[in-house]
């Protein structure tokens, strides 16, 4: 869906006032947590075993012409078989923290709590938890990352439905009630926006749903309630005895502007980063959906002879019980674009859809390498940026990013991914710069662990440090070149001169 415009007027552009090409020797605050990541979906299997119940991505996958090559997650890494063998790859990384997703319909297959539990599901997430804490390392859990059980779908339309608030709390407090003794790093949800934007705007993820101009933001309305509700009932029940925290993990690329000299261009990258990470940041800190939002889709709304705007809204006491619902901000942060007013085809189509709606065009420069996958451009400087304008907009919170990587494309030569060195290395540095800046970030994660099911891309976008054989059917783990590099910069906290 990206909108990438190489514009011909790209010449009168100065590509190189964003090369920060100094490097800054130094280590990260005692205490530094560093970890790698991975969803249950992506890296699983085991769809159908032990009592689970079907998830949209069973579903979604399981139909022709959804996923690359017709992909799907049915047995993904075998994960759920190999619990001993992954955790024994995080102990030879010496990860202080490994962050998962618990599958919602694995735990209770309709999605309805009074309907039924599913003790093998809870039984694997016990196991896979003690090991971890028999291995020293964290156990940082999300809740949501994608896989809502199908008979929600079917029954309510998904999270177009406010019911889901409810359902989705009572799966949370399942989670606190059988792991909390265990698990004190918690987020609700994982990056909404994809959710909201790729589930039911464009399509191209589960559910598969293009109701366009209205769903994502009805979406993403039930989800911010959902994840305010979990926040409160940790908050009221649990945390006292807990004591853990209770987040969320945003996506976050940097939308720089193209021209710093023309208000134009920051206003619309100002738009880009709102409508991205600030869409659901804005009111977890502050109460509300960011003011631009709610003046271009009204804008756009009264254009289109509606007479309310497209943007739900939050009642006084929704904002008040929704402000501050955040113990701290995961950061998932992968790339960068710039981003002018300039030409922009977008303004002038008479549909209505979130992208029209931001009203602004992208480009990359065109000296950044090939990335080998269509949208991840290295960009270093841009998660710096980032990181920054989190700090200052939502009063410097404690952050752990909890994902940053880079993919590679069917390379014969998959061991040696120095590239992906080169990207750890530098986004690592300049999130050390930013906290030299001032920023508070407490946590690293590489995303991921292993190569995995890449949502609509299926097997061909790999992420992992380590290197997964899908053609073989026990699915055996080599280490990339980029775990010794990734080991090293654990082991010594960062860059020492
Ligand atoms: C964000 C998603 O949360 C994650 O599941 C995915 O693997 C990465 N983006 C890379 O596309």
């Amino acid at each position: 869906f990206v909108l990438v415009l190489c514009l011909s007027s790209a010449e009168d552009i100065d590509w190189t006032k964003n090369d920060h090409s100094s490097f800054y020797y130094g280590t990260f605050p005692a205490g530094f947590s560093w970890g790698a990541g991975s969803s249950a979906y992506q890296t699983e299997g085991a769809w159908d075993k032990d009592g689970k119940g079907l998830s949209i991505w069973d579903v979604f996958s399981h139909k022709k012409g959804k996923i690359q090559q017709n992909d799907t997650g049915d047995s993904s890494c075998e994960g759920y078989h190999k619990v001993k063998d992954d955790v024994s790859l995080m102990k030879e990384l010496k990860l202080n923290h490994y962050r998962f997703s618990i599958s919602w319909p694995r735990l209770i297959p309709t999605g309805i709590k009074s309907d039924h539990i599913n003790e093998k599901g809870i039984q694997y997430y016990d196991g896979l938890i003690d090991q971890l804490l028999e291995s020293k390392i964290t156990p940082v859990v999300t809740l949501y990352h994608w896989d809502l059980p199908q008979v929600l779908q079917e029954k309510y339309g998904g999270w177009q439905n406010i019911s889901l608030v409810n359902h989705f709390n009572e799966f949370a407090n399942l989670c606190f009630e059988r792991f909390g003794n265990r698990v004190k790093y918690w987020m609700t949800f994982n990056n909404p926006w994809s959710v909201a934007v790729e589930g039911y705007e464009t399509g191209e993820h589960a559910p598969g749903l293009r109701l366009r101009g209205t769903g994502a933001y009805r979406a993403a309305h039930h989800i911010i309630k959902a994840h305010a509700k979990v926040w409160h009932t940790y908050d009221t029940q649990w945390r006292a005895k807990q004591k853990g925290l209770v987040g969320i993990s945003l996506s976050g690329d940097w939308g720089e502007p193209v021209d710093m000299s023309n208000q134009k261009d920051i206003e619309a990258a100002e738009r880009y980063v709102q409508f991205y990470l600030g869409w659901f940041a804005t009111p977890i800190f502050h109460g509300d959906y960011p003011q631009v939002m709610k003046d271009f889709i009204g804008r756009k709304s009264v254009q289109q002879g509606l007479g309310t705007s497209r943007l739900p809204t939050f009642s006084t006491q929704e904002k008040s019980y929704i402000k501050g619902t955040c113990d701290f901000l995961g950061i998932g942060h992968f790339t960068t674009r710039y981003i002018t007013q300039k030409n922009n085809p977008s303004g002038r189509s008479s549909s209505s859809s979130y992208f029209t709606d931001r009203d602004l065009a992208e480009l990359v420069d065109p000296r950044w390498p090939d990335p080998g996958s269509e949208w991840l451009y290295s960009v270093p400087w841009g998660f710096r940026r980032l990181l920054n304008f989190v700090k200052i907009q939502y009063g410097n919170p404690m952050i752990y990013v909890t994902e940053n990587g880079v993919s590679e494309k069917m390379l014969c030569t998959e061991l040696c991914d120095d590239w992906r060195i080169q990207y750890y290395k530098d986004y690592i540095n300049e999130m050390l710069k930013a906290i030299k800046d001032g920023v508070n970030v407490k946590g690293y994660t590489a995303w991921s662990l292993l190569d995995k099911f890449e949502w609509d891309e299926g097997y061909s976008e790999r992420f992992g440090l380590y290197y997964v054989d899908f053609r073989n059917k026990n699915k055996p783990r080599y280490p990339k070149a980029s775990v010794q590099f990734y080991k090293r910069v654990i082991s010594s906290n960062g860059f020492p001169n």
